[in-house]
């Protein structure tokens, strides 16, 4: 037995080779999490600086600041990359590293980041698939309305050309939205993640402009790039009922609704769900003619971020849980089934040309001893979650890839750097970075070995 994954026995019974050669296996970053610099290379501020500078608003007071100073170490990080024999590498744009105030005069620096990073990833044969908006909209346009405001929608698609100008020909493929849900419902609902605000109809008028955007985005790209692959990642957590109640069955499919529903509908059937619209009453958003039209592009994959299933009770819907044997350091359960049954229930019910996983892994605590980090629970959480995208597969599924979340440990968002999501360990007071024992696995496991 291989020592590396001390703690469990290495069962291997999910292989590289139960997967078609084509698969796209790799790793996911963010910008805002991993990057740092924010105030370095004429970037702007974007709406994740400000939300962080208020108090309150992040668990450990911290914010993206330094981050994993990725902007300076990025070359050793690709290096992580190639280490760990991972051939696909997801990233983020900061928009306002690239274009400070959202419009007007872009920054030659910020994309000159970019196109080193580009260079060195295909120097080292790594596919770059790069998605344009992961959350830090320039401050700027926050102050004339932000994602509420229509225009917002045309300042996207002048940086999307843009980007498709520089960079397209160098990308595996372009992603506009990461989690649209995300950015309405807790970014403008709830008001846990930037930019803060508490209100239910701006968060469903932003719904609403994350997906025109993307419309007209794909629309734009598609013309000058007929070629370039282009998608969007939403979080689609299946809903269970939390009882066999009846009142808790209508709940989870309203539940549905608003997660699945609000986004796959318009984007495949060019329509919103009429439950959803007649439950939000005065709080639906204002649809021009033409935008549903807008909305549903063609598209090349649908990227489906997974890490959990959620309930539902007619009582307080997000806050039921399973007696989960097993929880991640979020209070998630593990639920690989629930992976398996999403993607085929998407691939049944809207038949997307292509489906990838686009970020799937786990927050334990972890320790850094004698100069390495034992994580069995993370292992056993990507192996099996794997070994559920095999299953999707054979079920018919066209699934085409896989990107562990997280390349590194990171800027966990509200919850700042105490969740730890990386393959690679990150000890934030000097930088230095250690594979962990589940990205030695996923290494040997893409090595087939
Ligand atoms: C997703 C985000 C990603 C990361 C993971 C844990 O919602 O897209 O940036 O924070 O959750």
């Amino acid at each position: 037995m291989n020592d590396r994954y001390i703690g469990q026995v290495p069962e291997l019974s999910v292989k590289r080779a139960d997967f078609p050669t084509t698969f796209a296996w790799g790793v996911a970053t963010a910008a805002y999490q991993i990057e740092g610099a924010a105030q370095e290379g004429g970037r702007g501020e974007s709406i994740w600086d400000r939300f962080c500078a208020q108090t309150g608003t992040i668990a450990d007071g911290s914010s993206g600041l330094i981050a994993c100073d990725h902007y300076h170490r990025m070359p050793q990080d690709v290096a992580l990359i190639v280490a760990m024999g991972v051939e696909n590498y997801r990233f983020s744009i900061a928009w306002p590293r690239v274009q400070p105030d959202g419009e007007g005069a872009w920054n030659e620096d910020g994309f000159a980041f970019y196109d080193r990073l580009l260079s060195t990833l295909a120097s080292r044969g790594i596919k770059a698939h790069l998605t344009l908006n992961h959350w830090d909209l320039p401050q700027a346009l926050q102050d004339k309305g932000g994602w509420a405001a229509r225009e917002t929608c045309a300042c996207f698609v002048r940086y999307a050309q843009e980007v498709a100008k520089r960079f397209g020909h160098r990308l595996a493929s372009l992603v506009t939205h990461n989690e649209p849900w995300v950015v309405a419902i807790l970014g403008h609902q709830d008001g846990i993640f930037a930019p803060g605000l508490k209100a239910r109809s701006i968060a469903f008028q932003v719904a609403h402009h994350l997906l025109l955007s993307h419309g007209m985005a794909v629309a734009a790209v598609r013309k000058t790039h007929p070629n370039l692959q282009l998608g969007i990642v939403l979080n689609l957590s299946p809903i269970y009922p939390a009882s066999a109640s009846a009142a808790d069955i209508a709940k989870a499919k309203l539940d549905d609704g608003y997660i699945v529903r609000w986004y796959m509908d318009p984007l495949f059937k060019g329509a919103y769900p009429q439950d959803v619209w007649a439950d939000l009453g005065s709080d639906a958003p204002i649809v021009h003619d033409g935008d549903m039209a807008t909305i549903a592009q063609p598209l090349d994959f649908v990227g489906v971020n997974y890490y959990t299933r959620n309930f539902s009770s007619s009582g307080n819907p997000w806050d039921v849980r399973a007696n989960a044997a097993r929880v991640t350091d979020m209070g998630w359960e593990v639920f690989p089934q629930g992976l398996t049954e999403l993607l085929v229930r998407l691939h049944e019910d809207y038949a997307p040309k292509a489906l990838l996983v686009t970020e799937n892994g786990a927050a334990f605590v972890d320790e850094l001893k004698d100069g390495r980090v034992v994580d069995p629970d993370r292992l056993d959480y990507l192996r099996e979650h794997i070994a559920a995208c095999a299953d999707a597969i054979a079920q018919g599924v066209p699934l085409t890839g896989y990107f562990a979340w997280s390349l590194l440990d990171n800027f966990e968002w509200a919850s700042g750097y105490a969740k730890r999501f990386g393959l690679v360990y990150v000890d934030y007071n000097t930088q230095q970075r250690v594979v962990k024992s589940s990205g030695q696995w996923y290494a040997d496991f893409l090595q087939g070995r």
